[in-house]
């Protein structure tokens, strides 16, 4: 099997794995970064969401093949210590029910406010949309964006 060698929260990880494996199967069952959730499968649920370059990516469908030398983040890596604006902010607004989509969910908001710092509601929209909530926190994430921030 070829190595591939990749940059995961800012350290350098060699797996050795089929060039089609997608980088979720590589970081939940390779690195055993499991904070990186398995949800659909096919790009339709965000669950796996993680940056590539700061860029909010999906990991199911992103084979290890095309990562290159990409920056890899994870929820993990997101910061040292919970200490992210998003991350705080969902914790002072308790935005998960069961979490399971909530890493994701932290990541696609990370990624949103590192481009627009003050988003709209609209803007929200337009970069919340692909990332489902089974248990529907979705006002609590909109309010916890905006706390993010500095607006609410
Ligand atoms: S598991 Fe990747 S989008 Fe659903
Ligand atoms: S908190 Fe349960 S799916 Fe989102």
């Amino acid at each position: 099997m070829p190595a591939f060698t990749l940059r995961v929260n800012g350290t350098p990880r060699t797996v050795d794995v089929d060039a089609d494996t997608p980088l979720l199967w590589v970081l939940r069952d390779v690195l055993h970064l499991t904070g990186t959730k398995f949800g659909c499968g096919i790009a339709q649920c965000g669950a796996c969401t993680v940056h590539l370059n700061g860029v909010a990516t999906r990991a199911c469908t992103t084979p290890i093949s095309r990562v290159g030398e990409r920056a890899v983040t994870t929820i993990e890596g997101l910061s040292p210590d919970g200490s992210h604006a998003v991350q705080r902010a969902w914790a002072e607004i308790d935005v998960p029910q069961c979490g399971y989509c909530q890493s994701g969910q932290v990541m696609a908001a990370a990624a949103l406010l590192a481009r627009t710092p003050k988003p709209t509601d609209a803007d929200i929209d337009d970069a919340m949309v692909g990332n489902i909530c089974r248990c529907g926190t979705y006002d609590r994430i909109r309010q916890a964006i905006h706390r993010a921030a500095g607006e609410g």
